[in-house]
């Protein structure tokens, strides 16, 4: 946006009480600062603008927002920092964040953000919880969807209920939340489904064609392959989350241990190889279970031993092999 038109939007957005707009302005304006490399004058905006998370969340509260039945509104609370993602993929999430940050920008200069993302990878490796941060770190609203209540038994009712849910969000700034996507976006050439199904995919074709680059979609999978094709490509980028690697493990061990002030007594590196193979909410369990058994034991006067942690190890790897088995 010209400098001018800034200053006149910047100035509106004041006199008009849109605290929201006001800070995508002056974010723009600091980042044309940063552009032209006037790194201090940048520095001296940051701290005028001083908008805090909660000042931004309050600004959220107040809002009337959106309402449905079709899905949950969630007030964001995980911090993108708490998740442990690979170097490639925290660098295309920030740039995604980055971009809607200065969507006003872009678009003034022809180009529109880029707002839908796909997230895929096994269980508990963090699709939800990625959401969930994106829309924290956007200070936005999540919109996770609800499919019990959006397809219902009579085709035609689902179909009008999935139309109104997109007509109910239009043009909002969100993060529209799709779990489980393969749910309702099976693909159209499986011969195993019914005309339902390819209705209810090609409404929502339409529908994700039309949504306003405000409203970011994200969808997760467990299953990607199930996914219509058509689908696939309407997402900009497609997200692997994979299961924690050795280094990953040691650094989500010792950021809980530090968070924490929980002693696990193995050296990180020894730990972190006998949870291979473990995801992220495994791990998480791991480590509430020494957590929770070492506040029993402080209790009654006794401390963790190197068993009781290579114990909980065991009972992780035992229910894993378990589902793996019968599932
Ligand atoms: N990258 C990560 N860094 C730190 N913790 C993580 C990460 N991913 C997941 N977790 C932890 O694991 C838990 C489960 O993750 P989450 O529910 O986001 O996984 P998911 O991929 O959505 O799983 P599902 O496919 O079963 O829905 C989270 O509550 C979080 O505590
Ligand atoms: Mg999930």
């Amino acid at each position: 946006m010209a400098r001018t038109d800034l200053l006149t939007n910047l100035i509106k957005a004041g006199s008009e009480k849109n605290f929201d707009l006001f800070v995508e302005i002056a974010q723009s304006i600091i980042k044309e600062e940063e552009f032209k490399q006037h790194h201090t004058l940048a520095e001296r905006l940051k701290k005028a603008l001083n908008v805090t998370e909660t000042k931004k969340f309050e600004f959220l509260e107040n809002q009337t927002g959106v309402n449905s039945d079709f899905f949950t509104v969630i007030k964001p609370e995980i911090e993108l920092g708490e998740l442990i993602l690979s170097n490639i993929n925290l660098q295309i999430v920030s740039d995604f964040l980055e971009e809607y940050s200065m969507k006003d920008y872009l678009r003034s200069n022809g180009i529109n953000p880029r707002n839908k993302i796909l997230l895929v990878g096994k269980p508990g490796n963090g699709k939800t919880s990625l959401a969930e941060a994106m829309a924290y770190e956007l200070a936005v609203p999540l919109y996770h969807v609800n499919y019990e209540v959006l397809i219902n038994s009579l085709l035609g009712e689902s179909l009008s209920r999935i139309k109104k849910l997109f007509s109910s969000i239009y043009n909002s700034n969100c993060v529209l939340f799709f779990d489980e996507f393969d749910t309702v976006s099976k693909s159209r050439g499986d011969k195993n489904e019914v005309g339902e199904v390819k209705r209810i995919v090609n409404l929502l074709l339409t529908n994700i064609d039309k949504l306003s680059s405000n409203t970011i979609l994200i969808a997760a999978t467990n299953h990607p392959e199930a996914l219509d094709h058509a689908m696939t490509r309407r997402f900009q980028i497609t997200l692997e989350l994979d299961a924690p690697s050795e280094l990953e493990i040691i650094k989500y061990l010792e950021s809980y241990s530090k968070r924490f002030d929980i002693d696990f007594l193995y050296q990180f590196s020894y730990l972190s190889r006998m949870l291979n193979n473990f995801s992220f909410s495994d791990l998480k369990e791991f480590c509430d279970s020494v957590r929770r058994s070492y506040f029993i034991k402080l209790n009654k006067n006794q401390s963790l031993s190197k068993k009781d942690i290579k114990a909980f190890i065991d009972i992780i790897k035992q229910s894993k092999n378990f589902v793996k088995a019968k599932f």
